[in-house]
């Protein structure tokens, strides 16, 4: 027998008149002789024609929606529309049934709801099939955007005993019994006894391991699972997410600015250049669900323009000070139509105002600079102005935040001070220090939300629907 050609190999060439032999799920099967075979190359269907005459019966039988077969025979110029070649097929074997009294995945439109329930089913429905092709693009793209630049990828540790965000939104790892777990004699926990001797937890992020990196081997990145215990039940928020951690030796916030904008710009155009049936068939599904909204809300611009957009365009670049001002002026805050009212500066910024700027009122991807030191990380490099410090957060549409960043306090006084003002234990980050103590240098990073990204890319509206099994509060299924 032949070795097995994928689908996309076959559709993807005008040859016609050989021998194939493929295997696949059988997507629908019409008139008994009509199989439309999916096997997740592409997002195309091949036809196989049975031969009725010389096919047994109970052969046919098993046949149906979900089975997984093999073919074998002559691929042919298509007689029918719709394809150019098709398979008349010389054998069939069915090697996995597929009870259409049971199995849950019908020819029919099922809800995105109803298929995270079955999350591990959806993959064989043309979306989800779309995504996690798409899903990989975007994880090899970004690989291949950094090995050209010279990035070392760097794996950082994903149990760590130290909160990176100093946000306290952590996952604790640990192997005492919880219903007995020894005490010291203050009453408390005694995690010395711990398996790390330690208290530890799930990594929040790479950042501050990849700027050890960073200031060695110049230009490092991470790109791996981090974990976010915080209770966002939104469309936006996982509690596991992957996360891309670029950090550069000598750089400042312009030069990470720079850097972030043309690794988003060159992995969208990678999927446009090499996904354009799978981002068609998204587009196409966008279009139709969007009818349900009214007018007002449906986007002015398909799914590939919306990227091709943002390829082509200088995102715009400010300050938080000037957003501030805009958002001052603007109609939805003098109306008090936004849910939280900005009053003055300092306030942090909401999606809603994040969405305002960016889908509303400059109708591109925003980079916003240089925010107040209160709502910002202790690792940002202050400003002269003693008030803000040198971060920029990349706001896309429909996404909001998709990028944080930052140029890094490399110098030890200012940092020391900072960690303070942040009730930072320095016994506890002294490793942290010693790069400011020996060789310490300018040096600026960011992290890429990954899944955030898909979403951007693939136009779905829910987080949830671009990684295969998410998790998220009250939720750790499959
Ligand atoms: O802004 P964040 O919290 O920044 C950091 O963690 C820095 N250490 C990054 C750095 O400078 N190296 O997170 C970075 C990005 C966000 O912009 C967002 O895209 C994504 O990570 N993100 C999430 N994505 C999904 N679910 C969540 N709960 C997320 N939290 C952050
Ligand atoms: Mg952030």
């Amino acid at each position: 027998m032949a070795s097995r050609t994928k689908i996309k190999e076959i559709l993807g060439t005008e040859k016609s008149d050989y021998e194939a032999t493929v295997k696949g799920w059988v997507r629908t099967f019409r008139n008994n002789q009509f199989i439309a075979l999916s096997d997740g190359s592409t997002i195309k269907t091949f036809q196989v024609v049975i031969d009725r005459d010389n096919t047994p019966e109970e052969v046919i039988k098993k046949i149906s929606t979900g089975a997984a077969i093999s073919a074998t025979g002559k691929v042919v110029t298509s007689q029918g529309g719709g394809q150019k070649v098709e398979m008349q097929a010389e054998s069939i074997v069915v090697l996995g049934v597929a009870d259409p009294e049971k199995y849950p995945l019908q020819p029919k439109k099922h809800s995105l709801e109803f298929l995270r329930e079955i999350a591990h089913l959806r993959f064989r429905t043309n979306t989800f099939g779309a995504i996690f092709r798409i899903r990989h693009s975007v994880a090899f793209a970004i690989h291949k955007f950094f090995n050209d630049r010279g990035f070392v990828y760097l794996h950082t540790p994903i149990i760590t005993g130290s909160d990176a965000e100093g946000a306290g939104e952590m996952f604790q790892v640990t192997t005492l019994d919880l219903k007995e777990s020894p005490r010291g004699e203050d009453g408390e926990v005694d995690f010395k006894k711990d398996f790390f001797n330690k208290a530890t937890n799930l990594t929040v992020s790479g950042q501050l391991e990849a700027e050890l990196g960073a200031l060695a081997l110049s230009d490092v990145y991470t790109f791996g699972p981090t974990f976010r215990a915080e209770n966002s039940n939104t469309s936006r928020h996982l509690a596991e997410f992957w996360m891309i951690e670029p950090e550069m030796a000598f750089a400042d916030l312009n030069d990470d600015m720079d850097l972030a904008e043309d690794l988003l710009k060159y992995v969208i155009n990678y999927c446009l250049e090499n996904h354009g049936d799978d981002l068609e068939f998204l587009e196409e599904r966008l279009i139709t669900e969007e009818k349900q909204k009214p007018q007002n809300e449906r986007s002015e611009m398909t799914l590939r323009d919306k990227l091709k957009f943002c390829v082509d365009n200088d995102f715009q670049r400010l300050t938080y000070t000037e957003a501030i001002e805009i958002l001052l002026r603007s109609k939805p805050n003098k109306k008090k139509k936004f849910q939280y009212v900005i009053e003055e500066w300092g306030a942090d910024l909401q999606s809603e105002h994040e969405r305002f700027l960016v889908e509303k009122h400059f109708k591109k991807p925003v980079i916003l600079t240089d925010y107040p030191k209160e709502i910002k990380a202790f690792y940002m490099r202050m400003n002269e102005d003693g008030k803000t410090v040198r971060a920029m957060d990349i706001l896309f549409p429909g996404i909001g935040e998709i990028v944080g960043g930052s140029q890094r306090e490399e110098r030890l006084d200012v940092l020391k001070e900072r960690m303070a003002a942040f009730d930072i234990p320095e016994h506890e980050m002294e490793w942290f220090l010693d790069t400011r103590r020996f060789g310490t240098c300018e040096h600026a990073g960011f992290g890429l939300g990954f899944e955030r990204l898909v979403l951007f890319i693939t136009g779905m509206g829910n987080i949830r629907d671009v990684i295969p099994f998410p998790r998220y509060p009250g939720s750790a299924e499959f």
